[in-house]
């Protein structure tokens, strides 16, 4: 595995690979890799000859300052973590590559309406550091497919939109959300959870299952399937942000004839802050 920690580099590398015919796919991370880490990378083989997989714990995305010092950083393990799954090179940039000015005085990207509502209310400036990062990484890449996860509905949404609005040529893939048995999404975060919490945070999966059941067999009472799982996170421990009922498309609220939504939660636990979803179709043909 290759690994570059400057654009030039990175660029020089990409570029003699591109020259050769290989189509780069790129799987960009804030490191400390698990298994959904690894089912995106398992993904991206099948678009192309070269994977590129970036780690940069962006600043610009985190609301607060305790939160990003407090992510989990495992340089070694995730290393090793790359050359076993085949990564053909790994982009490792430090501060100052991806942002060669204060972040204040940086150009930004922002994905208006999309970026604002749910994850975005809840983290002010999120998403805007995303789409900035994820931009500045598209360019310096130049990826012909980038691949992402369900996960983060939200984000993928907006990288898509972004793309879209902007004319980039990049294709994106989406990934289904890697679980442990328990239903718990894996992610990162899971870390600042107790042993006790863990089990516990299992329950957020099995709340969101509760509520696609809720809407199938009552379709369209959405409030009152969102009220109940918010409750039943309550009385499972968790502080809820939100839960809600919206359109696969764009996430807006649905309308009658809306039949692909997804539901989403975020929730507290703990030192935690766990966002889960699940798609779920009214259409009785699909
Ligand atoms: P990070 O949280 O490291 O996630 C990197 C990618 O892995 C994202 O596309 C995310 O959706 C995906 N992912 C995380 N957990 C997953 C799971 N359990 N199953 C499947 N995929 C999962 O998301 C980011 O980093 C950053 O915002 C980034 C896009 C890198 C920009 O900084």
């Amino acid at each position: 595995m290759v690994i570059t920690e400057t654009n030039a580099d990175l660029r020089a590398q990409l570029r003699a690979w591109r020259e050769a015919g290989d189509q780069i796919v790129f799987v960009p991370t804030m490191g400390n890799l698990h298994a959904g880490h690894l089912r995106l990378i398992q993904a991206a083989r099948q678009h192309g000859q070269r994977i590129v997989v970036s780690i940069f714990v962006n600043p610009m995305q985190f609301d607060r300052a305790d939160d990003f010092s407090a992510y989990p950083r495992t340089r070694q393990d995730d290393l090793e973590a790359l050359e076993r799954a085949s990564v053909d090179l790994l982009f490792l940039p430090t501060d100052d590559q991806i942002y060669p000015r204060s972040i204040d005085s940086m150009t930004f990207v922002e994905v208006p309406d999309l970026g604002n509502d749910l994850e975005g209310e809840s983290r002010p400036g999120h998403f805007r550091g995303v789409t900035t990062v994820v931009s500045r990484l598209f360019n310096l890449v130049a990826p012909d497919v980038a691949v992402f996860g369900k996960k983060d509905y939200q984000q993928l949404l907006i990288v898509r939109r972004m793309v879209e609005d902007l004319a980039m040529t990049v294709g994106i893939v989406a990934v289904e959300t890697e679980r442990e048995s328990s239903g718990l999404a894996l992610s990162s975060r899971n870390s600042y959870l107790t042993e006790a919490e863990r089990r516990q945070a299992a329950n957020l999966y099995a709340i969101l299952v509760r509520c696609r059941n809720q809407v199938l067999e009552r379709s369209g009472k959405f409030e009152t399937a969102e009220a109940e799982a918010r409750e039943a996170l309550e009385i499972a421990g968790f502080l809820p942000d939100y839960v809600s009922v919206r359109r696969q498309q764009d996430l807006k609220r649905p309308g009658n004839s809306d039949t692909e939504l997804v539901i989403l939660a975020a929730a507290r636990l703990g030192k935690a802050r766990l966002i889960d979803n699940i798609e779920l179709s009214l259409n009785p043909n699909s």
